[in-house]
């Protein structure tokens, strides 16, 4: 079995700075603290409202960054722009509403098939790999293949607002067959999306699973026990609680 590995989503740690407008924390001295603790990679979601990581974050983490730089952003002109002058390892592509409090539901795929092609082969040719952050639904990564990306990231969301234990079940089986049809039409299979310490176990044992990009639980826990204490745990998760 491959082993998953885990991304470290810090726009929370910018969303802390934000609240008061100065230099810290600092996303880029987290990112670094996440690398020495067993985080793969670092992703960030540059928003277009720049409500958290701005562009500073962006170029200072290219810097610092010595494993995955995985760049989360809409299908927008400006976005675009910016992460080409950047060249992040992996662009995930994400749908983006203004005023939601987080991304919500995956990218219309069919509706701007276009327009996710034409950015797939951009970033190609840059040397960029490219994810389309995707509900976990078996037409849906049929389109994602038809516009070369290569990886999909299952939207993990449902699932772990699911209460009742079959809705849980319903949501993990879909997560599990959609993982399991990319996996046989050669998408490479990421997650992610209100993964905590909690609801992660499940998720594990998803066919084909690289990597896993969590950002929220991460930085709440590290509010009481510390960052490097909490991807450690985070890590250790992954690694021990994999179904065999
Ligand atoms: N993956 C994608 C595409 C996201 O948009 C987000 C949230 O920015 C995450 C993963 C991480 O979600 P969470 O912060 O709930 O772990």
């Amino acid at each position: 079995m491959a082993e998953i590995v885990l991304c470290v989503n810090i726009d929370h740690i910018a969303t802390l700075r934000q609240a008061r407008g100065g230099v810290e924390p600092d996303p880029v001295a987290g990112a670094v603290i996440c690398e020495e603790n067993g985080a793969a990679g670092i992703t960030v979601h540059l928003r277009e409202d720049r409500r958290h990581i701005q562009d500073l974050d962006v170029a200072g983490l290219r810097d610092v960054v010595r494993g995955k730089f995985n760049l989360e952003m809409a299908l927008s002109d400006d976005i675009i722009a910016i992460a080409k002058g950047i060249v992040p390892n992996q662009i995930t592509l994400v749908p983006e509403k203004r005023r939601e409090l987080t991304t919500e539901g995956g990218l219309d795929v069919g509706a701007n098939i276009k327009r996710i092609s034409e950015v797939v082969r951009i970033f190609h040719d840059l040397g960029v790999v490219v994810s389309l952050f995707v509900e976990p639904e078996k037409r849906v990564v049929d389109l994602s293949r038809e516009t070369g990306a290569d990886f999909v990231e299952l939207h993990t969301g449902t699932y772990c607002n699911a209460k009742a234990e079959a809705e849980v079940q319903k949501e993990l089986d879909r997560i599990h067959q959609a993982a399991h049809h990319a996996v046989s039409i050669g998408v490479r299979v990421n997650a992610g999306h209100g993964l905590n310490y909690r609801n992660l176990p499940p998720i594990l044992a998803t066919p084909g699973l690289e990597e896993l990009n969590i950002g929220h639980s991460i930085v709440s826990r590290a509010v009481f026990t510390g960052l490097a204490g909490a991807v450690k745990e985070m890590v250790d998760l992954i690694s021990t609680a994999r179904p065999a």
